[in-house]
């Protein structure tokens, strides 16, 4: 899949993801579920995590509530313009921030290009 139409995709589902329970992880078991499940592999907090396919920042928030400093990306606008809502859902005092990738420019070395 060319990469502008896949971050397309994604961001016709921006609207709705977070209604799937294993999405927005408003259920706190779930929540609590990915929480036993992903904090353990990351270094001891305070870690910089770099959350990437970030899409809602559901993860991005769940990390920080942990004390960790997480950053997330994704190549999909939509879909991060709803992670700050997220944030101020489940407040956390660590700083997160969150970033649109920009589509690698012809030529350019390879779809390593950040913002
Ligand atoms: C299944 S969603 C998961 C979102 C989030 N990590 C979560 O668990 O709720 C996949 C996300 O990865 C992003 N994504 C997929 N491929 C990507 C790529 N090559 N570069 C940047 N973001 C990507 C999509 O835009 C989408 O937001």
């Amino acid at each position: 899949m060319e990469v502008m139409r896949a971050s397309e995709f994604w961001d016709d589902q921006a609207a709705e993801f977070d209604e799937a329970p294993d999405h927005g992880l408003r259920d706190a078991a779930v929540r609590d579920a990915w929480a036993a499940f992903l904090l353990p592999l990351l270094p001891p907090p305070p870690a910089r995590v770099a959350d990437l396919g970030c899409g809602t920042g559901t993860l991005t928030v769940l990390m920080a509530r942990a004390g960790h400093l997480v950053s997330g990306l994704d190549f999909a606008p939509r879909m991060v313009a709803l992670a700050p809502g997220r944030r101020s859902q489940q407040p956390t005092t660590r700083p997160t921030s969150w970033s649109v990738m920009r589509r690698p420019r012809r030529g350019s070395p390879g779809p390593s290009t950040w913002c």
